[in-house]
């Protein structure tokens, strides 16, 4: 008898910070790597904007637009079946007005999200409380936001000094006030995350942001070694599967060359005497 798949949901994240279990989150963009990452046990599965860069082969997240995240949420979402599946929301899709950014994660949700992710703190905070109250749960995202690389001057870490680290912490409060069920902290010092975690009670998930936060992301790409841009020095690689992708390429080119693959069939198994007759 096959066992039932108990979904995670937004609610169940706060209850594990509440028992002291991390979460382990991964983005994926298509649904055979959102299968494998979910069999595996996953939490969460970021439908990230990073696709830009890992998938698309643009040079940063802002060229992304909602029809491609919406066509990537789709695909995420038939090939999972436990995990929390999140998917950003594109460079201005929830910055014009509330209601284009209530309809715009709408359209992410009918695709299978179960939850999306925005960026910023201050200036969201009303896109995350009308969010909220249509029903739709938002991750909130501080500290670098790739989708403001311009204004920032460049991917780099955030909150380093007391009145930074001070404006970040409030604006993290200001998302949980909002209504915001979880906020990734991106490249901050470990001891801002630290004192933002402490002080709520959503998890925060971190990303180059040291290990007090309630859970990890990375960019799958970027751990299984497959994407060949700039991957950050806080990104651990588990495996190498890029190269493992290289050398089977170089295998299989040389077979069909040498003829060696695919080998021809036994003889006996179909029989070719009749066949032209007409
Ligand atoms: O788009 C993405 O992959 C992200 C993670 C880096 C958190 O937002």
């Amino acid at each position: 008898m096959s066992e039932t798949i108990k979904p995670v949901r937004a609610p169940a994240l706060k209850r594990m910070k509440q028992q002291g279990e991390k979460i382990a989150m991964l983005t994926a963009y298509d649904a055979t790597m959102a299968g494998l990452l979910d069999r595996a046990g996953i939490d969460v599965l970021l439908v990230g904007d990073s696709l830009g860069m890992v998938v698309l082969g643009h040079d940063s997240t802002i060229p992304v637009t909602l029809d491609d995240m919406v066509h990537h949420t789709r695909a995420v979402s038939r090939g999972a079946q436990r995990a929390l599946i999140v998917a950003d929301m594109p460079f201005l899709s929830y910055q014009v007005s509330i209601a284009e950014s209530v309809r715009n994660a709408g359209r992410l949700i009918q695709a299978g999200a179960a939850a999306v992710k925005l960026e910023g703190g201050q200036a969201v905070l009303d896109a995350v409380e009308r969010l909220v109250e249509v029903g739709i749960p938002v991750m909130g995202h501080l500290g670098l936001r790739p989708q403001s690389v311009h204004q920032l001057g460049g991917y780099r870490r955030q909150a380093r000094n007391e009145e930074e680290a001070g404006i970040l912490i409030r604006e993290a409060q200001a998302l949980e006030q909002a209504g915001a069920f979880a906020i990734v902290l991106e490249m901050i010092p470990d001891e801002v995350a630290r004192a933002v975690t402490e002080s709520l009670a959503i998890p925060t998930i971190g990303i180059g942001a040291g290990p007090y936060c309630d859970g990890q992301v990375l960019v799958s790409y970027d751990i299984f070694g497959l994407y060949e841009g700039n991957v950050p020095s806080f990104v651990k690689r588990y495996t190498e599967a890029g190269r493992a992708i290289s050398e089977a390429t170089r295998s299989y080119i040389a077979e069909v060359r040498a003829g060696q693959y695919p080998q021809a069939d036994k003889p006996k198994v179909v029989s070719l005497k009749n066949a032209s007759k007409p």
